[in-house]
């Protein structure tokens, strides 16, 4: 078998106005990624050689999200799907191989179902060949007439269509593969000549029969090819997503006690033998290693959780949060931009931000590290070993020794040597009997009254 090239039509250039957002339709997120994204990111082992995304309002937003990846061009006026392919044609001049058309707004097809088209275009040496799927509602996409022998003859769009075509179940996706040998002659001879008056990229299956080409069809799963147009179709497809994501971890090895209530991004990495509670979040960045526990109610994004570590429950572990092998980190405790090494433990309550806190040291309940001035952030080191006594306020920058340890109630304001005592509260002072006093004296003013 031969390997031909391969090239990418995206097509993006839709108005996206039921989404009423000023944000491009395709760079809205599904699992903290712009839709277009995943779809380019699915593209990655299909290698490519070429990737066209077209586009009409919004060229910016989208070029500022792609960058050079791909090329873009601007379909000004949109014509319809037909004419939307044919603007490429600079782009695709000198390509040979097969093009694979996508649309933007539908970007949770699998890497299989395009190698997929792409090897019964060859196999069958077809000039189109078109992904369909017969949705639980066929609403008004376009049908897939298909003869008794296989051959796709024609696709009908709906507002075409008869009734005993509309009956058909079998439904278009949109999504095509073509081979650069046919595809502009067969672009070039589109009208618009239909109850749209655009040029449908879905004559073209007419118009290879018409030259006696093979026009074939794939089939998909409707979940697979689900069209993103408003907020809650972006919503089901954050859904598909979640419920995608969740499979993978458990058949990967990790325990969710409540899958549907646990939100996956991305990128999320989790290792073996993790345990994930109810009513966890991940935002994107986030690598968990084996052996991790993770309790209910947890809100987690840009962090790093090492082997063996326990985290929450309600804890929030922010950017560049970094927990070593056997960490700690219990309820109500806030990490951001931190070290904690191995063995340390923050258990409850507290705030550490812009600090190291050393292997096996001790945080204690309601400690925090105040790293802000209201102008510059400040960093706080703490050594091995050490113990901070509840309710300490360490005032960055400042160093605190290794095995040195802190009183609880203390500011620290000062470098505290290591295996020192650090107290940074008034002395305590007790007077005796003095309450006895005071409640006599109070007793007999009210008693007089
Ligand atoms: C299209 C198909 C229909 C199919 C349906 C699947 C045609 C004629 N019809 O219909 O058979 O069932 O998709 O959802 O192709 N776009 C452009 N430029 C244009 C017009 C559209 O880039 O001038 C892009 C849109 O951004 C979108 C995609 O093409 O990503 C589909 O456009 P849309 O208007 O939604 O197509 P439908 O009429 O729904
Ligand atoms: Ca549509």
């Amino acid at each position: 078998m031969t390997v031909s090239d391969l090239a990418i039509v995206i097509l993006a250039a839709g108005k996206g106005t039921r989404m009423k957002s000023s944000l491009h339709k395709v760079l809205h997120p599904l699992g903290g990624r712009p839709m277009l994204h995943h779809l380019m990111d699915t593209l990655v082992p299909m290698k490519p050689s070429k990737k066209v995304i077209v586009v009409g309002a919004g060229k910016e937003q989208v070029e500022a999200s792609v960058g050079n990846q791909a090329d873009i061009v601007v379909q000004e006026p949109q014509l319809g799907t037909g004419h939307a392919v044919q603007v490429t044609k600079a782009q695709l001049s000198d390509f040979n191989g097969d093009v694979l058309i996508l649309y933007g707004d539908v970007p949770l097809i699998s890497e299989e179902t395009m190698q997929k088209m792409i090897d019964i275009r060859s196999d069958q040496n077809a000039a189109v060949v078109v992904l369909g799927f017969t949705p639980v509602d066929a609403k008004s996409y376009g049908r897939l007439k298909v003869s008794d022998s296989g051959n796709l003859d024609a696709i009908i769009e709906y507002k075409d269509a008869s009734s005993e075509e509309r009956a058909i179940k079998l439904c278009n996706s949109g999504i095509m593969a073509m081979n650069s040998e046919h595809m502009f002659t067969l672009l070039d001879a589109l009208d618009n000549d239909n109850a749209a008056k655009e040029f449908y990229l879905t004559d073209v299956v007419k118009l290879a029969n018409q030259k006696g080409l093979n026009c074939a069809v794939v089939e998909a799963e409707e979940q697979e090819v689900m069209g993103i147009n408003s907020r809650s179709e972006l919503a089901e497809a954050e859904a598909e997503f979640q419920n995608k994501a969740r499979q993978n971890f458990m058949d990967e090895g990790v325990t969710l006690s409540d899958p549907s209530s646990v939100y996956f991004s991305h990128d999320t990495k989790i290792g073996q033998d993790v345990t994930i509670g109810p009513n966890v979040f991940f935002g994107p960045g986030v690598s968990v290693a084996d052996n991790v526990t993770i309790n209910a109610f947890c809100h987690i994004e840009g962090a790093t959780i090492g082997e063996g570590s326990s985290v929450g429950p309600f804890a929030r572990l922010r950017p560049a949060a970094e927990l070593g092998k056997g960490v700690k980190v219990g309820n109500f405790v806030e990490i951001k931009k931190a070290r904690i090494e191995d063995g340390a433990k923050v258990s409850h309550l507290s705030y550490i931000g812009d600090a190291r806190v050393g292997k096996n040291a001790n945080i204690g309940a309601g400690t925090i590290t105040c790293n802000y001035d209201g102008y510059f952030k400040y960093h706080t080191d703490i050594g091995d070993g050490a113990f901070i006594g509840s309710n300490s306020a360490l005032v960055a920058p400042v160093n605190i020794g290794a095995g040195a340890i802190v009183g609880a109630g203390s500011v620290i304001t000062s470098v505290v040597d290591s295996d020192a005592l650090a107290i940074g509260r008034p002395k305590q002072r007790a007077l005796g009997g003095w309450a006895t006093k005071f409640r006599q004296t109070q007793q007999t003013k009210k008693d007089k009254k």
